[in-house]
């Protein structure tokens, strides 16, 4: 069943616990926590302590993606912080292998991400290994962008790859996100769908959770 993932990076800051609470009353089971270091997107978000007390307010999988350019040293000290999963860019693993292994080995899924322009084809290998694999539908570094419509077929690529390997990877999708493209996103592939903007900023966070996660689920009925 395909789950919408609310990204807290588009939520109120000053209201973050309030705002989990409602996208838990609209009956999500993960969310997406964004950090970005300044150096591999352009943008600075937030770090371990953040993610610390989200741990110690809900109950909800965490979701981390690390958009960073160091996350061998950062990933152990996140999971310590409370992820339950922790996904890298493949753009800045030197030795993706190892990194994947290492997150694994700390007790925590592990996810492999790829910008739009990073072609499948550079995962091939790995795909073998991984929990998830999240590919960007628009350029990281900042949430309300439009969705990068080219993104689908990877989408597809990669559910294709994975029928074809036999390996039971979960695929992710992130940014531009709502309520139009949900059902595409599914029918392409997307087990976990990423949605900041389109949840946080609309006018009833706990009905558009509710909305999209029906939207998502009538999709995955059809394409089964
Ligand atoms: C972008 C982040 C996204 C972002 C999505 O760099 O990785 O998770 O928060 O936000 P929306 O849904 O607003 O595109
Ligand atoms: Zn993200």
């Amino acid at each position: 069943m395909a789950e919408i993932l609310p990204s807290i990076l588009a939520a109120d800051f000053t209201r973050l616990g309030e705002e989990i609470a409602a996208v838990e009353k609209g009956g999500v089971k993960m969310l997406h926590i964004d950090v970005m270091d300044g150096h591999f997107v352009p943008n600075l978000t937030l770090g371990p302590p953040v993610v610390q007390a989200i741990r110690k307010r809900t109950a909800l999988a965490l979701d981390v993606h690390l958009m960073i350019t160091d996350p061998d040293k950062y990933a152990p000290i996140f999971i310590e912080a409370g992820a339950d999963c922790v996904s890298v860019h493949q753009e800045v693993c030197h030795h993706l292998d190892c990194t994947l292994r290492a997150i694994q080995a700390e007790g925590a899924q592990a996810g492999v991400v790829i910008n739009p322009a990073t072609p499948v084809a550079n995962l091939r290998h790995v795909l073998e290994i991984v929990d998830y694999v999240l590919v960007m539908s628009v350029n990281p570094g900042f949430g309300g962008q439009k969705f990068i419509p080219y993104t689908l077929g990877k989408l597809r690529e990669l559910d294709r790859l994975r029928q074809e390997i036999g390996k039971p990877f979960l695929i992710e999708i992130d940014g531009g996100i709502t309520l139009e493209n949900v059902t595409e996103a599914v029918r392409a592939g997307a087990d976990w769908l990423v949605a900041g903007t389109s949840i946080f900023h609309a006018p009833d966070v706990v009905a558009r959770t509710t909305e999209m996660r029906q939207i998502a689920d009538q999709a995955k009925s059809v394409h089964v």
